[in-house]
């Protein structure tokens, strides 16, 4: 038998395009649902019935049964986040670990990581990245300096012993900041009390399936089973291709997933890049499409534009063309897939910036992040369209106008729209556009 190959859904602008959803609606196509990097930086939110879910470390997959969900090497897990991820799953009636596999290399963030984090972005006054303060930048910097502790460690009785040593460390550094230890706080309590939550956390990690993931994913492909692998953040916020520094800290690019997985390249199959209808960012760096105006409230107000991470305000903006080439091109997006334009309903029009212009000439390529920060935006306006299109099931009852948005956009980037969300909820979807 032919080996199968892993197909890939990856958010091509800053995060937040609605990964979690379509991972959710696309999960019965496959039998292995994987997740390649990121941690709990980020917020993956699923709805359908009168529920809503937010994951954070959890593949979307979990929702279905039959379904096997893997957390690949290149995941960071906070082993207190997870288990109340875990926790609200269970109300659901779901038991994550009998649908779960977790990789041995994957690491652990630690709650020194967080306090870390936390100084880190406090030192950087004005120049702050605007992290969710996870713990991320830290938990992937020990990765690299060769001193992390990893999900196998757990099961040695020198897990303890290594755990206080990387502890004692990072508090050493964390002094050397000036940081006040005994009175800092993780969300919303005592460290020391979010540390014993962390080690009760751990505890109940021993009771899932720890393997080597790389090995079990290769056996899949040989055996023909269809693998997807769910990217976090987005390609802008990507370590070595988004605005650096003003990014995170892992390779959210589709590259990152054969790192991230341990699958060699070949392994990689269709590349479904989401984006939305707009754009919207959080925390700081370039946006060169952002909207300081009441149209950027209107799209925060009625697209929901709030951190399902963080419950920070999102910054919003027009879609913008030369990031989104730019990020099909590092991907090789095979297809696309067009997120909440639903939210564009009823404006009198609608923008593109088609390229931009610095000190009065055209911009190549993409923008390095100080000149990203410069740059002007030259726009072609659209009439918008003024029926709603969230009860839509299918690409030709969809209003004209809608219709002329969605081919400028095939037009721009040579790429065919495979679906088109128009709202939250599975449902919601026009498959095969
Ligand atoms: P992710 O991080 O890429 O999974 O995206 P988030 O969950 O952080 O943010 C996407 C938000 O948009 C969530 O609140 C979703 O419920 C919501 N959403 C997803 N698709 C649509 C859509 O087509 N229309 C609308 N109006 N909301 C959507
Ligand atoms: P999902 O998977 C949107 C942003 C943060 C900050 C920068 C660095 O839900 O799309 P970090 O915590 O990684 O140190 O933050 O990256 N960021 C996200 N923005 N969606 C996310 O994840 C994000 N994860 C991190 O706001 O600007
Ligand atoms: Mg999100």
């Amino acid at each position: 038998m032919q080996k199968s190959k892993i197909d890939v859904i990856l958010g091509i602008q800053w995060g937040d395009e609605g990964k979690g959803k379509i991972v959710d609606v696309l999960a019965p196509r496959y039998d292995i649902i994987a997740r390649f990097q990121g941690g709990p930086n980020a917020g993956h939110t699923i709805k359908f019935g009168n529920t809503t879910h937010v994951l954070h470390t959890i593949p979307s997959g979990i929702f279905h049964e039959g379904k096997v969900n893997v957390i690949g090497n290149g995941v960071l897990i906070d082993a207190r986040i997870f288990c109340q991820e875990t926790a609200a799953l269970r109300q659901a009636g779901i038991e994550a670990c009998k649908r779960m596999k977790i990789s041995d290399k994957a690491h652990l963030i630690l709650p020194t990581h967080r306090l870390l984090d936390a100084a880190l972005e406090a030192r950087k006054g004005a120049k702050k990245i605007g992290s969710t303060v996870k713990g991320i930048g830290p938990a992937y910097t020990d990765k690299t300096a060769r001193c992390g502790l990893r999900m196998g460690d757990i099961f040695h009785p020198g897990f303890e012993k290594k755990y206080n040593a990387l502890k004692e460390e990072h508090l050493l550094q964390l002094k050397q900041y000036g940081f006040d230890i005994d009175a800092a706080a993780i969300d919303g309590m005592p460290w020391r009390e979010y540390e014993d939550k962390w080690m009760q956390g751990i505890e109940e990690l021993r009771g899932f399936e720890v393997i080597s993931t790389e090995f079990y994913l290769d056996r899949a492909m040989r055996e023909g089973k269809k693998i997807l692998a769910e990217g976090a953040q987005g390609s802008l916020l990507d370590v070595d291709f988004g605005s650096y520094p003003f990014v995170t800290s892992s390779s959210t690019t589709a590259s990152g997933v054969c790192v991230g997985l341990g699958v060699p390249p070949s392994a990689i199959g269709r590349v479904y890049g989401i984006f939305k209808a707009y754009c919207t960012r959080v925390g700081s760096g370039p946006f060169p499409t952002e909207l300081n105006n009441e149209t950027g409230e209107e799209l925060r107000k009625k697209g929901h534009e709030f951190g399902a991470t963080t419950g920070r305000a999102r910054r919003t903006g027009w879609l913008d063309l030369p990031a989104l080439r730019y990020t099909l091109m590092i991907n090789g997006v095979t297809d696309l897939i067009m997120m909440k334009a639903d939210v564009m309903d009823g404006f009198e029009s609608v923008q593109v910036a088609e390229s931009y212009r610095l000190d009065g000439k055209q911009v190549d390529g993409y923008p390095d992040t100080e000149a990203a920060e410069r740059v002007e935006p030259v726009y072609v306006q659209m009439p918008g369209w003024r029926k709603p299109i969230s009860s839509a099931r299918t690409y030709d009852s969809l209003p004209q106008e809608f219709k002329s948005y969605v081919e400028y956009i095939v037009r721009n980037t040579g790429l065919d729209i495979k679906m088109i969300s128009v709202g939250p909820d599975r449902e919601e979807t026009i498959v095969n556009a």
